[in-house]
């Protein structure tokens, strides 16, 4: 375990918050025709990313939480995904975005999208913040990207280290002295 580590800002408060609002835009124009979108944020990394979210998107919307085991308190990725904590609605004929925080190897959006999809939505999509397509070990891609970034481990904006850092406003790459 890396006990000393500094924090280098990749990407700032501000940007994030552009972004959010260009990818709210173009999912409010997706999913104009609903009545009835479910705005699902995978826990703990996504809480951050999905009330800033859901406050731009020009829909009715209904948010709900799912909670999928992935990292421990390590920076590699487990490829054992457990769900912590379900979905406390239904989501059958319904229409659901998954809003996770990042994706890297893709075990967990690809377990979680399994999940979902037996529960018969009638639209399932996806909206990643972060995207670290040269980690992926699955098929899976969002259709909604925040940023693609470098192999690098991030913390800031909801995403933490063993916990830590969550409360950053940016979104910093964790740089270890030790
Ligand atoms: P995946 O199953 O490998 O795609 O991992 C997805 C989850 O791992 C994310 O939702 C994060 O919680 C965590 N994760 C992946 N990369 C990072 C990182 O750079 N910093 C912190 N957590 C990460």
């Amino acid at each position: 375990m890396h006990s000393n580590y500094e924090i280098d800002e990749m990407i700032s408060a501000k940007s994030i918050a552009a972004r959010v609002e260009a990818l709210a835009k173009e999912i409010s124009e997706h999913f104009e025709d609903t009545d009835k979108l479910v705005v699902v944020g995978l826990l703990r990394g996504s809480f951050i990313f999905i009330a800033d979210l859901v406050r731009e998107l020009d829909l009715p919307v209904e948010v709900d939480f799912l909670e999928a085991s992935s990292y421990g308190n390590s920076t590699e990725s487990s490829r054992e995904v457990r769900i912590l904590k379900d979905l406390r609605g239904e989501i059958e004929g319904r229409d659901v975005l998954v809003v996770e925080d990042i994706v890297d190897t893709g075990h967990t959006l690809h377990h979680v999208l399994h999940l979902l999809e037996a529960r018969s939505p009638a639209r399932l999509m996806t909206c990643a913040l972060l995207d670290k397509p040269s980690r992926r070990e699955t098929g899976v891609k969002a259709d909604y990207i925040g940023f693609e970034i470098p192999d690098e481990f991030v913390v800031g904006y909801g995403i933490d280290y063993a916990q830590r850092n969550r409360n950053l406003p940016y979104i910093g790459a964790v740089r270890f002295t030790s």
